[in-house]
């Protein structure tokens, strides 16, 4: 009895691993690789932060001084890393203007390339 219980329990078991197994490689499927998805918060501290990098890497080297404001939206790629795509809203000289930033960050290495600055708006 207490044999049939435990293989039951085991069938259950490895029932159980199966369909997470499933499930886990089937959530992963939606993603296409190296496609864009939208950021839903850009409020979040880590996209804040690679846009005030696009700002300050931009301003170093080409020596402007674009005073960053916010970010409007933006959209990821996993690419070794991650390939931030960011409208960002900043101040400029004389008023203020948007601009596209493309930052690829590979966090395990603390690599942070600014592939992408243009004035859009
Ligand atoms: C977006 O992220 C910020 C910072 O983490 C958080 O304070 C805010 O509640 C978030 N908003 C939504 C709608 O999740």
């Amino acid at each position: 009895m207490a044999v049939t219980l435990s293989y039951s329990f085991a069938f259950v078991f490895l029932l159980a691993t199966c369909f997470l197994t499933a499930s886990a490689s089937a959530s992963t499927k939606q993603i296409p690789p190296g496609g864009w998805m939208k950021i839903a918060n850009v409020s979040d501290p880590e996209v804040q932060e690679i846009a005030k990098f696009a700002i300050t890497e931009h301003n170093r080297e080409i020596h402007e001084a674009l005073v960053y404001d916010r970010v409007i939206s933006g959209k990821t790629q996993v690419v070794a890393g991650i390939n931030y795509k960011l409208l960002i809203r900043a101040r400029t000289g004389h008023g203020r203007s948007t601009y596209q930033a493309i930052v690829w960050d590979q966090p395990w290495t603390k690599v942070r390339v600014l592939s992408q600055f243009i004035e859009v708006a």
